[in-house]
């Protein structure tokens, strides 16, 4: 079986690279043995603080991050530090040459209820600053906390997925993630139809007429309410993610984050042959304008996304 330290050396022979990406895996698994711990610890609870985001802090979302935050402080190569939960970039190591914008805690409204969580990251060049497009990301990934603790990530070839072993080495299970063309299931919060565009009303619609539909197959419909989650199920069956821009949303231009929470995933999904849009362009290709910059996210399989996109194009 490959490790990752193995997968590493064979995907670059830039140390700092290899190293950034064993320290995030790292804080993975050390956030791994808090959330295990946390019901007893009496941790899954608010922290009493309001992020820049203006959601109220769980305590977990504080500790992933100084955990996060601890692990890139010790390696080198790290010298810019975007997160969720700081509402300023951090600088680290001044000699370092990476930049890591990360979601240390992702789907925390599901921890007091034991379901999936995860740390999401991403990795640029910090010569190119903190707004550069997710193009040109050096690689991504995430931490899932879920039966098993699993890490997926993707320099530039293709997305690998790795578990924790109860040694704590992290094990190849995946050597090529590939999300398959078309599915059967979709993730959105239908609780939000009444806000929905045009577009994402007419896609769902097909989906829910199933074989006798214009879609022509039945179709199943899975939301976590944890991003990590619902994209860790696309990756490994194949499925679609919607949080499209929406009458409530619009003012902030999305929901999720674009540097820490779509950038990332679009890049790994990407790396096992989906495809992402905000609806009218690649999620890579959008030039972020402030490191909290929200987006609409539609990512998944690549004839999902096609059909959603032939929507918007009819406007
Ligand atoms: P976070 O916990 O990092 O703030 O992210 C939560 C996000 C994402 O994980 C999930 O897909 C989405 O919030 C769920 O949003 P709704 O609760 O509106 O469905
Ligand atoms: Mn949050
Ligand atoms: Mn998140
Ligand atoms: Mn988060």
């Amino acid at each position: 079986m490959t490790d990752l330290a193995q997968w590493l050396a064979a995907e670059t022979d830039t140390e700092g690279l290899a190293g950034v990406i064993t320290a995030m895996a790292a804080a993975g698994a050390e956030i791994a043995a808090v959330l295990r711990a946390a019901p007893i610890a009496g941790q899954t609870g608010l922290a009493g603080a309001t992020n820049v985001q203006g959601e109220a802090q769980k305590a977990l979302d504080v500790i992933s991050n100084d955990i996060v935050l601890n692990h890139l402080r010790a390696n080198p190569a790290t010298s810019i530090l975007v997160s969720e939960e700081l509402d300023e970039a951090v600088h680290l190591a001044p000699e370092g040459s990476l930049m890591v914008a990360t979601d240390p805690l992702d789907g925390s409204s599901n921890l007091d209820v034991n379901v999936t969580v995860g740390t999401i990251f991403s990795v640029l060049a910090a010569s190119g600053g903190m707004l550069q497009k997710g193009r040109a990301q050096l690689a991504a990934g995430y931490i899932a906390y879920g039966p098993a603790t699993s890490l997926v990530v993707r320099l530039t070839g293709r997305t690998s997925v790795f578990c924790l072993d109860d040694k704590g080495h992290w094990v190849q299970v995946v050597a090529a993630a590939a999300v398959p063309a078309s599915s059967g299931e979709f993730a959105i919060n239908t609780a939000r139809e009444r806000f929905w565009d045009e577009a994402t009303r007419r896609y769902v619609a097909e989906n829910v007429a199933g074989e006798t539909g214009p879609a022509g197959k039945r179709y199943n419909m899975r939301w976590v309410g944890s991003m990590v989650a619902d994209i860790h199920r696309i990756l490994m069956r194949g499925g679609i993610f919607l949080y499209p821009l929406d009458s409530e949303t619009l003012a902030n231009g999305g929901r999720l984050r674009l540097l820490y929470e779509a950038n990332p995933m679009a890049w790994l999904i990407e790396g096992a042959g989906g495809l992402s849009t905000t609806g009218h362009e690649n999620i890579l290709d959008v030039e972020p304008t402030h490191i909290h910059q929200r987006i609409p996210v539609i990512l998944g399989s690549a004839d999902e996304v096609h059909r959603v996109e032939r929507w918007y194009r009819q406007g």
